[in-house]
């Protein structure tokens, strides 16, 4: 007989930028900051991620996009690629991601794409610490605790080893 798993989800929910604490709310201002920078004229969906490290510095990251469609990179990989090549040793705590376009902020808080959820978490495994993720849209900002969150079951180095349970 087959067993049942399940799996739950919590996060948290804000109404807005001002119930956040200082630091986080300094993060959402920066990936807003980065959207403003994206180069996007081929889908007009600008988005920006900023990158908290441990010592405090903030790494931004928009996405970039190419005529050649898949060339183009997403605002998170753009970040955690800065990040990881100009500070390998400075471990990201806190992602902040939001978008913006013509009509201005999404409704919806904008999560990130199956490419970037993988490269977080090979983020995380790399430091091995959790990276608290911040999604802000107009209707609210939702926090999530680490990618286990949102990529469950993952695919990651273990993985590729034969005597992986
Ligand atoms: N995009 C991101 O930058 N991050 C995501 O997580 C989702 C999508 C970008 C890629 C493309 O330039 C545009 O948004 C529309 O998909």
């Amino acid at each position: 007989m087959p067993i049942t798993k399940n799996i739950t989800f919590s996060y948290q929910e804000y109404e807005g930028p001002e119930e956040l604490e200082t630091e986080d709310r300094e993060l959402v201002n920066a990936a807003k900051e980065s959207a403003g920078m994206a180069y996007a004229p081929y889908s007009g969906f600008m988005v920006g991620a900023a990158i908290r490290l441990e010592s405090g510095r903030i790494v931004h990251g928009s996405n970039v996009e190419n005529a050649a469609f898949p060339s183009g990179i997403c605002a998170e990989r753009t970040a955690i690629a800065w990040a990881v090549s100009n500070f390998p040793h400075d471990k990201p705590v806190a992602i902040a991601i939001t978008a913006t376009t013509a009509e201005g902020l999404p409704a919806e808080s904008v999560s990130p794409c199956g490419n970037c959820r993988q490269v977080i978490a090979e983020e995380e495994s790399r430091t091995g610490k959790q990276i608290r993720i911040i999604l802000a849209g107009k209707s609210g900002i939702h926090i999530i605790d680490g990618i286990g969150l949102l990529l469950p079951l993952q695919f990651s180095g273990k993985s590729l080893r034969a005597d992986h349970p």
